[in-house]
């Protein structure tokens, strides 16, 4: 499938961010402007757990989707403070976010791990968002593509395409940095991505996105979307991005 033929998707990723009301508010605003116009993208909203079923109540009815931020490899058992793909979609999800830079830095995932994570969301029907993403010291050692490469074939399970899975390359040193990469950048590891990676899978970007530089990304050859941390908790720089899908 060419690029021009896969619908876009635009990701919040609200991280450890928000409480009850003002929460339920953003993703209220974000859906209102989803219904009220003519998409042209996928938009999905991944809040923390905590969250899952205020945004689940308040986009009811929208074409926003939900997503997890992460989940268990296990359907259930004895796993304190985790949640497993199953009560993901038990509660409305369509997407779980697996592999995000700072799980892999903060809880030591690993590519196995993330891959085994990604079959629990295929399990459940869920879309497994897949990052991937070099840190600085990689990229100045030159090991991005390396790295990029391992990482796509470590953590995306055998069985993953178009429909089950999307990738989101995350470089780490452009999360939340204000620091965007370039199009030269993102448009070598894009290509790696698409010529290594499952038949017609999306392809993300994420990394300080947003509402202004969104139009150039979104333009770089195949990105087909983005992946948003901080400026998803705008509901007018998130919807900005959005509409940068046109
Ligand atoms: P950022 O985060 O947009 O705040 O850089 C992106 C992400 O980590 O998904």
């Amino acid at each position: 499938m060419a690029d021009k033929d896969i619908r876009p998707l635009i990701a919040g990723n609200w991280k450890m961010n928000g409480l009850k009301q003002v929460s339920r508010g953003l993703a209220r605003d974000v859906a209102e402007r989803a219904r009220t116009s003519r998409l042209a993208c996928d938009v999905a909203i991944c809040p923390p757990a905590t969250l899952l079923s205020v945004v689940a109540e308040a986009i009811e009815g929208s074409p926003v989707a939900l997503g997890g931020q992460d989940c268990h490899p296990e359907p259930a058992g004895a796993h304190t403070g985790d949640t497993s793909a199953e009560m993901l979609a038990d509660i409305g999800c369509r997407y779980v976010i697996v592999g995000h830079s700072e799980r892999r830095a903060d809880h030591g995932e690993t590519d196995a791990m993330v891959r085994k994570k990604a079959a629990a969301a295929h399990r459940a029907k869920l879309i497994a968002i897949v990052c991937i993403g070099e840190t600085l010291a990689e990229r100045d050692a030159g090991n991005t593509i390396a790295v990029v490469t391992r990482q796509l074939a470590g953590s995306v399970p055998e069985n993953a395409c178009a429909a089950n899975t999307v990738i989101a390359y995350e470089p780490v040193w452009a999360i939340g940095t204000g620091r965007t990469a370039t199009a030269a950048q993102i448009a070598e590891v894009h290509a790696k991505i698409r010529a290594d990676g499952p038949a017609g899978v999306r392809i993300l970007y994420g990394g300080s996105a947003n509402a202004k530089n969104a139009r150039d990304i979104l333009a770089v050859p195949h990105v087909n979307g983005a992946l948003v941390g901080g400026a998803s908790l705008k509901a007018d720089e998130f919807w900005t991005i959005v509409e940068s899908c046109r």
